[in-house]
């Protein structure tokens, strides 16, 4: 499968690791063509790995990845324009969280709206789904920990979409559980809010969520 991500960061490398070690092709994308950090990574990664523009990205992935700076990826979305993303699964990782006054970052938008949802206004033929979102990106790939498998937690609106999606956590070593339409990703971007405040309180990182069932 070919996979487009845009964001250069820690988190577009990390799943774009993954996706090449699952034998995908991925291209990362950028604001501008000749990214130093996007061509480290194709170099490091190896020959399925490319880089471009958000936009050459967003168009040449069967599936996308949205892993651009939680703030500024509504105005990335407005300049690639929706057809780019026409019928396609879209993997929000993002989180749209506030650094200017430091840490820790407050997290923009009411309750009742939330990054999940104002993306997928943004691209209205497309099938957001969020995901990623909820764990560092140290674990994001084959994450080890001794109470097994942590879970996934997941939103959107296309039933097909999320089965996708799904499929490609339990590849990447997760559980999956799915929270509901994508007017739920208010919550499973709270939940980054829990993940880094309990990170800050302790200065500890490796951790990861999970729902346990009787
Ligand atoms: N870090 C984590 O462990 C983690 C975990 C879960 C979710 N997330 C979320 O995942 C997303 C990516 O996080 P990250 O730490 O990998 O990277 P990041 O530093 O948050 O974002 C890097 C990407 O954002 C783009 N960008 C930065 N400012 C921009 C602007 N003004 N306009 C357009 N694009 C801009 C950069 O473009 P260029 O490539 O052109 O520089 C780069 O591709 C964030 O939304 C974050 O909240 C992060």
């Amino acid at each position: 499968m070919k996979v487009g991500i845009l964001g250069t960061g820690d988190v577009g490398k990390a799943l774009g690791r993954g996706f090449i070690a699952l034998g995908h092709s991925v291209m990362m994308g950028a604001r501008d063509a000749g990214n130093p950090k996007a061509d480290a990574w194709v170099k490091e990664v190896g020959a399925q790995a490319s880089a471009g523009t958000f936009a050459q990205a967003a168009h040449s992935g069967e599936i996308v990845v949205l892993a651009t700076l939680g703030s500024a990826t509504e105005e990335v979305l407005r300049a690639v324009g929706p057809d780019a993303f026409k019928g396609k699964a879209v993997l929000d990782a993002t989180n749209p969280l506030d650094f200017s006054k430091g840490m820790p970052p407050r997290l923009i938008g009411a309750q009742g709206d939330s990054g999940g949802e104002r993306h997928q206004r943004l691209l209205p033929g497309a099938h957001v789904v969020k995901v990623f979102n909820t764990v560092g990106n140290a674990f994001m790939f084959r994450p080890e920990f001794s109470g097994g498998p942590p879970d996934m937690f997941i939103c959107g609106n296309d039933e097909a979409a999320k089965k996708k999606v799904a499929g490609i956590c339990k590849d990447f070593g997760w559980g999956v559980v799915d929270v509901g339409g994508i007017d739920t990703a208010h919550f499973l971007e709270a939940m980054c809010m829990v993940w880094v405040l309990s990170a800050l309180k302790t200065n500890v990182w490796n951790q990861a969520f999970k729902m346990l069932k009787k």
